[in-house]
């Protein structure tokens, strides 16, 4: 058997990940305090890269690693030339255009719109035919809308409490989002049987 690597996003997936994998039977010791960017299953059949969320796909795209997790919001967001093999069904979330209260406002300009999904959100606002000004920001979106630095912002619901605690409403849903497992598409038939096995494991 090959060994397989799998790029993860450090981070709350990271640990919904490893929480499944341990479920599934493929045990991981990892500490979650540690800053090493490398780790193994016990069985040293899987090795695992520590990314950042946006690099994921890059990794597996250029075939630093065999597979990655990352969530359907990032890959719709870089596309990136991967198979998408399977949803994992977990980190489970929605890309929204939010703002101070549930309608767009009015503005005697073009919206200005805050967010990291520049792509999806550029693509969401053309489809409306509405002409919108983008901000790109790259954390605490929600900040944003709140001090006026935008009209609405594009961004991320899991439990909805940020928006609750900053006073910010849903305007619209964009789309949902999951994690999904991708893979290099070299390594998805030079690694076909182990690649086959972990799908196994994971249904
Ligand atoms: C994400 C997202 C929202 C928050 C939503 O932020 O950008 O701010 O999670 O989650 P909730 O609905 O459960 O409150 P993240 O923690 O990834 O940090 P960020 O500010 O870097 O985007």
């Amino acid at each position: 058997m090959k060994q397989l690597t799998i790029a993860l996003a450090k981070g709350r997936l990271m640990d919904e990940t490893i929480e499944l994998l341990n479920k599934k039977g493929i045990n991981i010791d990892y500490e979650t305090n540690s800053r090493k960017l490398i780790f193994e299953s016990k069985d040293t059949s899987i090795k695992f890269f520590i990314v950042r969320a946006q690099d994921v796909a890059t990794y597996v795209e250029g075939n630093g690693a065999d597979l990655g997790v990352a969530g359907l919001d990032v890959l719709t967001e870089n596309k990136k030339d991967v198979f998408e093999l399977m949803d994992l069904g977990i980190g489970k979330c929605s890309v929204v255009v939010a703002g101070k209260s549930s309608n767009y406002p009015d503005t005697p300009t073009q919206l200005k719109v805050a967010t990291k999904f520049v792509n999806i959100a550029d693509e969401f606002f053309a489809k409306k035919g509405m002409a919108i000004e983008i901000i790109k920001l790259y954390g605490s979106i929600e900040l944003a809308g709140l001090i006026g630095l935008a009209d609405c912002i594009v961004d991320i619901v899991s439990t909805g409490q940020t928006l609750k605690e900053n006073g910010l409403c849903v305007i619209e849903e964009i789309m949902k989002s999951s994690a999904f497992l991708v893979a290099n598409r070299v390594s998805y038939y030079t690694k076909n049987k182990e690649i086959a096995r972990l799908l196994d494991l994971l249904k």
